[in-house]
């Protein structure tokens, strides 16, 4: 069956860059993007939010996508330091990421929340991209399909289809630490997740949202990840910091 879904390749910035290495990076990945005939990828950069405005200048015309990390669940209003969905999509972000795990640790995230900001996303007009994962101690007590079942269950608002929404499947302990489950579990969880979608919303939705895998994706495994059958695109932190290595893992999709 051919694969409908056009695979998303995401850069997670993460509190990492100045102006400079900022633009410098978004510029090199814009004539990259451009220089691509046609590459069979959307590439999405999600820069902190000091760095969107110079890097929606850097990309304009490109073809690349832009997004937040994170936003409030709110419209607006009194929420210090916060920034809502509306204000990304003024900036010309398409897609925001909601629920990465260092979220939910760093600052104590749930589920409720972070459906929250998945609908507030959706309202403005922006595709959330809903991440789940399995810390390794629930990994080693074999509850990993549970965990990831509940956070999507929990996180995916209701009504959302799969033009709307994108989950990234993010195993805490694969994240920035240079390992990752082997092809066969990663399958076997975006399989799982997809299942669980078309219980919690539909069929159509299930098979046409996509699944992104996350966590120490790089240039040298990313060809075999990205080309299981329900892996629809990868959620990148480290490596997307170097404009060579983030262009190498979308060219790996086949
Ligand atoms: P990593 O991060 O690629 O550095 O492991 C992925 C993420 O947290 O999105």
């Amino acid at each position: 069956m051919v694969n409908s879904r056009t695979p998303l390749i995401a850069g997670n910035w993460k509190m990492n860059g100045l102006l400079g290495d900022g633009r410098a990076r978004a510029e090199d990945l814009a004539k990259r993007m451009q220089g691509a005939a046609n590459p069979g990828f959307e590439m999405l950069l999600c820069p902190p939010a000091t760095l969107i405005a110079g890097t929606a200048a850097a990309i304009e015309g490109s073809g690349l996508l832009l997004g937040g990390q994170d936003c409030h669940f709110n419209s607006g209003g009194a929420h210090t330091g916060d920034i809502s969905a509306a204000m990304l999509a003024d900036f010309g972000c398409s897609h925001v990421i909601v629920g990465h795990s260092e979220r939910r640790a760093d600052h104590g995230e749930g589920d409720d929340l972070v459906r929250a900001k998945a609908t507030a996303a959706i309202e403005a007009g922006l595709i959330a991209i809903i991440c789940a994962g399995e810390t390794e101690a629930q990994r080693d007590a074999g509850k990993t399909n549970d965990v990831v079942a509940a956070q999507v269950r929990g996180s995916v608002p209701d009504g959302a289809d799969g033009s709307q929404m994108v989950i990234a499947y993010e195993p805490v302990w694969a994240i920035g630490t240079g390992r990752t489950p082997t092809e066969a579990e990663v399958q076997d969880v975006h399989a799982m997740i997809r299942a669980t979608l078309a219980e919690v919303t539909n069929d159509a939705t299930a098979q046409s949202c996509r699944i992104l895998y996350g966590g120490s994706v790089k240039p040298d495994n990313a060809a075999g990840l990205l080309a299981l059958a329900d892996v629809d695109g990868g959620l990148v932190g480290g490596a997307s910091l170097a404009a060579a290595d983030f262009w190498a893992i979308a060219a790996a999709i086949g």
